[in-house]
This record gives structure tokens, C-alpha cells and sequence, in this order.
């Protein structure tokens, strides 16, 4: 008997912000293979006492269980006959390398599903009152891989006021989006935003610009997990009533 794969979308961090779906898949599951970010801890306690665990987390440039292994434990296990989620951070399909597991899957003959999930590209914005997109601010966001070559379209993002640029894993790449922005003639003014650790206890966000981010994120020692965010949705007082922002608050 064949077994199955499901990869189940965990969010930013915390458990309740799962589908109902992910839910009853990982009830059902007899293999949880977990990432290192999303909720995989907090939803231990709903497993059974013989599901088989396996932490296949990655740290950036740290990946203790590489790629191929994660496919062939999937493979594997689902080949025996188990149930198989396959428990990830934010969205499988947005730089969680959902698609290249769900092609191992099919060419093994193994039935495989996915199921969707909040992704930090815009979660964890929201998490610190940073729409990515805002009528009147911004018409359209931009999200980007940060250890990927910058590309032109990038570039444009950056360069035009009306995109919300949304970086993941930026935060060793930091200084060359920087770099690379002004020397394409990105104003220093320019607003940018970090967030740490959304939706965690742990959340942190700091607001500064173009011209002040490497100074800034040296300040606060920067850290991994963070979205970098470059554009005007991430002023501070966006979301506030303008009597908030600028003067006595107004009952
Ligand atoms: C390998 S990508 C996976 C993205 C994931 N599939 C998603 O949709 O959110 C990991 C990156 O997501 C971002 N990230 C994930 N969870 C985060 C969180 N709680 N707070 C801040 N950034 C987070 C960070 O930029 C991190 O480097």
C-alpha cells in the first residue's frame, strides 16, 4: 500500500494562524517531517505518541539535512505505506521548495497535496501594521529572495514609489541591496522597514531608510528571521487617524 505526502503550509509562527485544513492533515499524520521556522514546535502536543518526527530544519548557509535527504525521506516513507506532512514555514510554494518536493513525489508515483498558508511576505509586515499594498501608497509589491543575484526587476521595485519591495532572507545580503539600490538612483530617503520574528513573541520592527539602514541594522544587531521591507507603506503612523500621528489623540 502507498502511502502519501502532504505539504502542509505552518504560517509565520504561531499554530492558530493554520488552516483548519493543516490542522486535520497533521491529526492524521504518522510522519511529520518539520521545519526549522513556522509553528513545528507549538503542534507537538497534537501528535500521538507514535508518529515518527524528523527535523530537516535549515539555518541560513547551515542545511544539516540537504535537499536530496529531505526528498528521499519523503519518498521513502510514503513508498512504505505512511502518512507523510511535510510541516513548513510560511507558504510551501514561496521559497519553501514545495514545488521541487510535490515533482519528487509525482515521479515516484507517490499521491501528493499541498495545502497554503500565510507567508511571511506579507504576515509578518502585517504583524507590525505595514500593508504591502495601500490605496493612494502603493499599487503593487515586489518580493524577493535576498541571497538571489539582484535583477532589474528589482531594481524598477525599489526605484518606484508606487512598489512595495518585500525581501526575504535579506539579512546577510543586507549591504549589496543597499548598495545596488543607490547606485541605481534610489533616493536615500526612501522608507524601508525590518521585522523580526513576526507574529512571535520575539517580533521586533524597525523603521529607517535607504540611507540609514546599514547603520541602523548594525544598531540593532539585525537577525535572522526578518522580511526587509523598502517603501512608503512602511512609515510610521500609517495606520494611525492623522490626529494620532500629529497631535493630541482625538476621542
Ligand atoms: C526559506 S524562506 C521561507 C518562506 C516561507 N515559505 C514563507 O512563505 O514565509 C525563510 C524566510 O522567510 C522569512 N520569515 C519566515 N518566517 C518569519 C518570521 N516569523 N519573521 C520574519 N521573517 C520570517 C525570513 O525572511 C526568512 O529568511
Amino acid at each position: 500500500m502507498t502511502g502519501r505526502v502532504d505539504l502542509v503550509g505552518g504560517g509565520p509562527g504561531p499554530a492558530d494562524l493554520m488552516t483548519v485544513r493543516a490542522m486535520r492533515l497533521i491529526a492524521q499524520a504518522e510522519v511529520l517531517v518539520m521545519d526549522r521556522l513556522g509553528p513545528g514546535h507549538e503542534i507537538l502536543d497534537m501528535l500521538g505518541p507514535d508518529v515518527e518526527i524528523i527535523d530537516v530544519g535549515k539555518h541560513p548557509g547551515h542545511h544539516p539535512v540537504p535537499q536530496e535527504e529531505i526528498n528521499r525521506i519523503l519518498v521513502d516513507r510514503a513508498a512504505a505505506g505512511r502518512r507523510v506532512v511535510r510541516l513548513k514555514g510560511g507558504d510551501p510554494f514561496v521559497f519553501g521548495r514545495g514545488g521541487e518536493e510535490v515533482l519528487v513525489c509525482r515521479t515516484a508515483g507517490i499521491p501528493v497535496t499541498v495545502t497554503p498558508a500565510p507567508s511571511s511576505a506579507t504576515a509578518v509586515p502585517q504583524a507590525a501594521d505595514i500593508p504591502v499594498t495601500q490605496r493612494g501608497i502603493a499599487s503593487a509589491f515586489h518580493v524577493v529572495n535576498g541571497q538571489a543575484p539582484i535583477t532589474a526587476s528589482t531594481l524598477a521595485a525599489m526605484a518606484d514609489e508606487t512598489v512595495t519591495t518585500v525581501v526575504l532572507m535579506g539579512v546577510g545580503a543586507l549591504g549589496g541591496i543597499v548598495a545596488a539600490a543607490r547606485a541605481h538612483g534610489v533616493p536615500d530617503d526612501r522608507p524601508m522597514a525590518f521585522v523580526e520574528s513576526g507574529h512571535t513573541p520575539d517580533q521586533r520592527t524597525t523603521r529607517t531608510s535607504l540611507g540609514a539602514a546599514l547603520q541602523d541594522a548594525a544598531a540593532v544587531m539585525l537577525r535572522n528571521p526578518a522580511v526587509i521591507l523598502i517603501g512608503d507603506v512602511t512609515r510610521a503612523g500609517l495606520l494611525l487617524p492623522v490626529a494620532q500621528v500629529a497631535g493630541p489623540a482625538v476621542a
